[in-house]
């Protein structure tokens, strides 16, 4: 079977079990995150604010671009409107408003465009820019943390080059073109490993510490901060047209290949100890579809069969298939020394479908 069958077959399983996700969803009052006893449950603090949320209504753009079913667009459209009540909320709103918007209502205005949609997602955008500092980065997040910045967000500029694209000032992109200068400059190691976590001077932008952050220590391999820098400066190469980044991300991405182990499942990191060992199925779908977007711009070979192993990997042993939860990946980890080890998360799931649809060569929607 070629990967695109084996792909076409797995979205055709994950639309049948997409029916009981939506079912479980129109329970609750908030947008899904993870499963608790077999029901969705929302994400731990931040509440409609929570960085995640953009993640489920992305996840059902994805399937409606591929299949024209309205029930999906309906209910994209229906979680969209709880996410949309966060703008009202400001103080929990950091810079994640990428994530949360660039592949909600950005993906609703690529597909069918409209006003309303262009305008939440551009409202979003000029709160991202305006946590731009002119040392030459975005601030992540609240609080005291003023001049810290996180690899994470090489994937929020995706709705700076969005608003750029659409509006015409460049103020957007220049941002996100400074940022990823300084990530390059100062996350990203000889080897092509990424650090988590860059704190800076505010006032001078001089580099302060480097703190371990979500992976075991400082100076490890945070696996899914590897691949948010891969896929990150695989798109801003894309939509900065500057090759030099797409070079850092083949870096990050060749680095990570060599760094997995030989049944293609990512630890939460690649440097922590063997035992235990935790998985993170984020960070497996999130550098898949990284390769994946690296393939398509570079014609490496290496980075698709890599990807699809990986997508096999958690199709064939860490997915759920059937009705026992509402979610498909089961071994997702938000950080090494926290407590949610091996749960379901709605963005591994995200990952995991668009990884499939681009395996299938059907990618409609891009960030
Ligand atoms: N952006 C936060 C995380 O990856 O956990």
């Amino acid at each position: 079977m070629t990967d695109r069958e084996w792909a076409g077959e797995r979205l055709e399983q994950i639309g049948r079990k997409a029916t009981g996700m939506i079912k479980k969803a129109r329970e609750v009052d908030f947008i899904p995150y993870t499963v608790q006893n077999g029901s969705w449950a929302c994400g731990p603090m931040d509440g409609m604010a929570w960085w995640t949320n953009g993640f489920y209504p992305a996840f059902f753009w994805q399937l409606y671009a591929l299949t024209g079913e309205g029930l999906y667009r309906e209910e994209a459209v229906r979680a969209q409107c709880l996410l949309d009540k966060a703008f009202e909320d400001f103080p929990h709103l950091h810079h994640d408003v990428g994530f949360m918007w660039r592949i909600s209502s950005g993906f609703q205005y690529d597909l069918e465009g409209g006003q309303e949609a262009l305008q939440k997602t551009l409202y979003a955008a000029n709160l991202l820019l305006g946590r731009y500092n002119p040392n030459g980065f975005i601030r992540a997040w609240n609080g005291d943390c003023v001049g810290w910045a996180i690899i994470d967000c090489m994937m929020n500029l995706s709705l700076l080059y969005f608003a750029s694209e659409k509006t015409g000032d460049p103020r957007f992109a220049l941002a996100a073109q400074r940022h990823a200068e300084t990530v390059r400059k100062h996350f990203i190691r000889e080897n092509g490993s990424s650090e988590h976590i860059v704190i800076f001077d505010p006032m001078t932008g001089d580099v302060l510490d480097k703190p371990g952050g979500q992976g075991y220590g400082p100076g490890s391999e945070w696996t899914r901060g590897q691949g948010w820098a891969a896929y990150g400066f695989s798109l801003a190469g894309r939509h900065l047209k500057r090759e030099d980044f797409t070079q850092t991300a083949l870096n990050v991405a060749r680095h990570a290949v060599l760094q997995l182990g030989e049944n293609d499942l990512c630890p939460v990191d690649f440097l922590a100890p063997e035992s235990p060992l935790i998985y993170d199925d984020c960070a497996s779908a999130i550098l898949a579809c990284a390769f994946l977007d690296l393939h398509e711009q570079t014609g490496d070979p290496l980075l698709k069969t890599k990807a699809s192993q990986m997508l096999h990997a958690l199709s064939d042993h860490h997915a759920s298939w059937g009705e026992e939860s509402p979610a498909i990946l089961q071994h997702c980890t938000g950080a090494y020394h926290g407590k949610d080890h091996e749960i379901p998360m709605i963005y591994g799931d995200y990952y995991f479908l668009e990884g499939l649809i681009r395996l299938a060569g059907k990618i409609k929607l891009r960030w």
